[in-house]
């Protein structure tokens, strides 16, 4: 008997970390057909992903994880029979602007992706979630699996509400659900808008950085490929109906990762702004990943002494690819290269 044929729907693919899975995936599980299905929203951008399109074992999808008939399309045309959702509205500052898409896209989006996973019969469901569903930490302690929910922006509070609907399908349709739970990541393909790309753009554009607050809270910063790879073991080796933290034990205050930035970049440290704290700003995150280490055998590869210097270089390597970011550009792409097929 032929071993069945894994199809994966990656949903939010062509976003930050989306961009850096299928990228891993592509790699590392050769066999397997990536189907990046994403709605393009102002941080979908698939010139993230220029080198790989042609690939035979890769399909752009572009749609929207609320629209039930064409997830289904999609679902019977592609044959998934595993789900990884990244799609999601990411940012904090924007939920505070305006919390109602943060709803739609990752509470409603969710639940529409989970019921037509369910009418399909997918194998894995993987919700990728994140720490700041736990809420804020005080000087000392750590998230683990078991911390309650208590998310303090909208876009937390919409990711838990996604988490729960999650759990919910796994406890009463027996959907082979998983969460991941992960603390801040960085690396390439970052969108701008993030502390540590806007740190590094706004430096080589000699432009201020605005340090919210005193600049002390601490975030559990972890590689974007250790975050891929910890995806991929909870796939292969997670266990249904649970919850699996990730992180890399790097925690740090933000003025000492702009001023690490800063240095690298040999850019002076009066470019240091400190503005308005962020209404609701968590103090602290960090991650106890005990439970993926131990019942998983996962461990992170880099750690901020390696990868951070390697992602700065990125964006130095990189400029055409922000500079299209800001002017705007990167948003023709997908009319330019699919649309005309
Ligand atoms: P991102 O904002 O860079 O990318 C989100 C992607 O989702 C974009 O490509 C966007 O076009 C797509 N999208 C948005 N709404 C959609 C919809 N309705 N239908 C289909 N696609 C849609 O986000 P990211 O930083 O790559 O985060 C990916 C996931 O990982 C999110 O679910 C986020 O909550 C989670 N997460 C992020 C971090 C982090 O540090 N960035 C940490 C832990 C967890
Ligand atoms: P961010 O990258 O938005 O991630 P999150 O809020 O999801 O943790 O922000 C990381 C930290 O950096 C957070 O404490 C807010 C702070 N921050 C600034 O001080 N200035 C900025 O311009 C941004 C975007 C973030």
């Amino acid at each position: 008997m032929s071993t069945p044929t894994v199809n994966i729907l990656v949903t939010g693919g062509a976003g930050f970390i989306g961009t850096n899975f299928v990228r891993y995936m592509l790699a590392k599980r050769p066999a397997y057909n990536i189907i990046n299905y994403d709605k393009l929203t102002y941080a979908g951008n698939l010139e993230n992903l220029k080198n790989v399109e042609t690939k035979q074992k890769y399909t752009f999808v572009k749609g929207d994880i609320c629209d039930a008939e064409q997830l289904k399309a999609t679902f019977e045309k592609y044959h998934i029979n595993i789900v990884v959702n990244f799609a999601a509205e990411s940012h904090v500052d924007r939920s505070i602007l305006g919390a109602k898409v943060f709803v739609e896209t990752n509470v409603l989006g969710t639940q529409t992706l989970l019921e037509v996973s369910k009418e399909f019969a997918v194998k894995r469901f993987i919700q990728v979630s994140t720490d700041e569903v736990y809420g804020s930490l005080g000087e000392t302690g750590f998230f683990t699996e078991e911390t309650p929910l208590q998310a303090n922006s909208p876009y937390s509070a919409s990711k838990a509400g996604a988490d729960l609907l999650v759990r919910a399908y796994f406890e009463t349709f027996k959907l082979p659900c998983l969460i991941t739970r992960c603390s801040n990541n960085y690396g390439p393909y970052q969108f701008p808008e993030k502390l540590i790309p806007l740190v590094i753009v706004n430096a080589l554009n000699d432009k201020p950085i605005p340090v919210y607050g005193d600049g002390m809270n601490v975030r559990d910063w972890l590689f974007v490929e250790d975050h891929c790879s910890a995806i991929d073991t909870v796939l292969h080796k997670g266990k249904v109906g649970e919850v699996y933290n990730i992180g890399g034990n790097n925690e740090m205050p933000n003025t000492e990762i702009v001023r690490r930035i800063l240095a690298y970049l040999q850019k002076p440290e009066s470019l240091i702004k400190f503005v308005t704290d962020r209404p609701g700003h968590d103090r602290r995150y960090a991650i106890d990943s005990t439970k993926i280490q131990r019942d998983l055998g996962w461990k992170p590869a880099d750690t901020f002494e390696t990868a951070l210097p390697r992602t700065i270089q990125w964006y130095l390597n990189n400029r055409a690819w922000w500079e299209r970011i800001l002017s705007g550009d990167y948003q023709k792409y997908y009319e330019l290269q699919y649309e005309k097929r």
